[in-house]
């Protein structure tokens, strides 16, 4: 009953499911005059009500094997109010309790999967993320946990970041993707509205995008790149590079969280952006979030191509 606020709703409980079967064997109990009695053709009572001209409404005993029927039926009642939880705060002989099945058949779980994550726990991420069950597992993992947001082909969508392209926010090392899972991430961006004009906004837009080498004014551009010198270096670097510690993009590598368009840049300086990522460290079990986070770096780090960990080099 610990879902309640006060002891009110446990009495309310107890006496609707008393006071059923009370009213229940009280009813029978009125009844008791018919019992054994047969009904007798012509000779049965009726109520009065006749339909139709000749349909009329009978006062037949109650059957008795349907008195019996509940009066068992009140009996089993009270002996599972006996044996069971179900008056107020009164937890039932057996002590038995729904969340203590959780429990178990969690406990149960996890002792059945112990032998198939033990192989590995000796094993570095680099050789989980080549290992076909493993990453059967993560694959199974990704696709119930995170697909929902990161697309079932990790590819993402607007504000929720591709993790198969080696481009990283939060970094792209067995360590910092780890860390992303357990604890989460935020990527904040501060809105700019009441400091930076929109037609200003504009010609930063131009000049982010030539930093990514897309089409753009040269003329809005010369402005636009005095304005985020002053702006927004202090995160995304004088280079535009972005910088990892604080979730800030890189700029110049034309792979976008919210696209790159001038109306979509301008909107991300003027509103600001609010992205979470949340945490799974009590969703998930150590060994689990170890798998997913070989499965996801496994994803830009394949065995023998060239390495697409390329922030490595950009940082
Ligand atoms: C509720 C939506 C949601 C779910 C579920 C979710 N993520 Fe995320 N994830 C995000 C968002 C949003 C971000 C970007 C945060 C930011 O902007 O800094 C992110 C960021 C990440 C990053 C960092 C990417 C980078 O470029 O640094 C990784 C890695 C990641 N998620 C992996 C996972 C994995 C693995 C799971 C499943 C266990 C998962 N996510 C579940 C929303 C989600
Ligand atoms: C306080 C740090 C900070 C400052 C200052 C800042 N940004 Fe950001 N910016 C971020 C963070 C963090 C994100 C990522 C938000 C997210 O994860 O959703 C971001 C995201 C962006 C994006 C989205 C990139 C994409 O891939 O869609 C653009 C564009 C951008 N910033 C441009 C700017 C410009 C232009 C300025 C200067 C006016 C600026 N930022 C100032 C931290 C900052």
């Amino acid at each position: 009953m610990s879902d309640f606020v006060n002891g009110f709703w446990g009495y309310f409980i107890s006496i609707i499911a008393l006071g059923g079967v009370i009213w229940c064997i009280w009813l029978l109990y009125t009844q008791r005059r018919w019992l054994g009695t047969k009904p007798v053709a012509g000779q049965v009572e009726d109520t009065g009500h006749v339909w139709d001209g000749d349909l009329t409404e009978l006062n037949n005993p109650v059957p008795r094997w349907w008195t019996w029927m509940y009066l068992l039926m009140c009996l089993f009642a009270l002996g599972y109010l006996f044996f069971m939880p179900g008056l107020g705060e009164y937890k039932g002989q057996l002590g038995y309790s729904s969340t203590g099945e959780v429990a178990q058949q969690q406990a149960r779980m996890a002792e059945a999967v112990r032998p198939i994550y033990a192989r590995f726990e000796t094993m570095d991420i680099p050789q989980i993320s080549q290992d076909a069950g493993a990453r059967e597992i993560g694959q199974r993992l990704f696709l119930n946990t995170c697909a929902q947001c990161h697309g079932s082909d990790a590819k993402g969508g607007p504000s929720f970041p591709n993790l198969a392209d080696g481009d990283w926010l939060h970094g792209g090392s067995p360590e910092a993707i780890m860390q992303t899972i357990t604890k989460g991430r935020v990527g904040i961006m501060p809105p700019w509205k009441g400091t930076i004009d929109p037609k200003t906004a504009g010609d930063i837009a131009q000049y982010v995008r030539s930093l990514s080498g897309l089409t753009a004014d040269p003329v809005r551009v010369f402005r636009g790149k005095r304005e985020f010198a002053n702006f927004c270096v202090a995160c995304h670097g004088v280079d535009g590079k972005g910088n990892q510690a604080l979730g800030a993009p890189n700029l110049t590598d034309d792979v976008w969280l919210y696209g790159g368009s001038e109306a979509t840049i301008v909107k991300t300086i003027l509103d600001g952006r609010d992205n979470r990522m949340p945490a799974h460290e009590e969703i998930l079990s150590p060994e689990q979030i170890k798998i997913l986070t070989a499965w996801v770096w496994g994803l830009s780090n394949k065995p023998g191509a060239e390495s697409v960990a390329s922030n490595e080099a950009a940082k």
